[in-house]
């Protein structure tokens, strides 16, 4: 079996993903931190690899930008795959007054300016949320681990360039502490498809304020957040 976006044949891909944005994230992760890796995927250079962790099996593959690219992917893992999680390991830029470069965010529900959930045609508005349990055991970990972290509402937006000035400004006065562009579809998908996921997010910027990380703590901020997802792999 394979599907139009994915190679692996059946059994290849674990029960948990972990999906940074970048396919060769992916790759670094299956290269530094997995036992055996093994190339599971490579279909439109969307890297996915499978390994061990504390001899658990997880993958590691790429989704892209944006909630059509996470949409096809997480779609496939969760329904022909048999995946049973997909957490989100990706950068996004902070808007809580609180948050500092290098923090790390929980996406407990994602608000999005996308149309992503009209395609389930709810009755009202249906508020995409992270598995329970995943974002409590990510915000213990963090603590265990001495990683500042703060969980809450994130929006998942389709405009990284936003022509409408005030944009993020009035997502803050609502609360949202962090800009992405994935979760929303991620957790619509898992919604829909009765399965868990969880976006953790490391803030790599300060859209508001004109700050970033340097590719020096880019790296850092986002070794330091890959060890809390692989702890959370069951
Ligand atoms: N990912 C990282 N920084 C971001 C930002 N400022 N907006 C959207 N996605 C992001």
């Amino acid at each position: 079996m394979s599907t139009p976006h994915i190679q692996a044949e059946p059994g290849q891909i674990a029960s948990t993903v972990l999906m940074p944005g970048d396919p060769l994230r992916a790759k670094y992760i299956a290269e530094h931190f997995l036992e055996h890796p093994v190339q599971v995927n490579s279909v439109r250079n969307m890297l996915g690899y499978t390994g061990k962790y504390n001899g658990k099996d997880v993958t590691v593959m790429g989704s892209g930008m944006g909630m059509p690219s996470i949409g096809i992917y997480s779609y496939e893992l969760y329904n022909f795959y048999g995946v049973d999680t997909i957490i989100r390991i990706g950068s996004a830029g902070g808007l809580a007054p609180e948050l500092e470069l290098m923090d790390l965010v929980v996406g407990v529900a994602a608000s999005t300016d996308s149309n992503y959930a009209t395609q389930f045609n709810m009755p009202g508005i249906i508020a995409p949320t992270a598995d329970f349990d995943l974002a409590m055991n990510a915000v213990s970990l963090c603590d265990e681990l001495g990683v500042r972290v703060m969980a809450g509402n994130i929006l998942s937006s389709d405009i990284f360039y936003n022509d409408q000035k005030d944009a993020l400004l009035r997502w803050k006065s609502m609360g949202i502490l962090a800009v992405e562009m994935e979760a929303a579809a991620l957790y619509l998908n898992a919604a829909r498809a009765g399965k868990k996921a969880l976006c953790l997010l490391t803030i790599s910027d300060k859209p508001l304020e004109g700050s970033g990380l340097s590719s020096q703590d880019r790296e850092t901020g986002f070794t330091q957040m890959m060890k809390v997802a692989l702890e959370l792999v069951q």
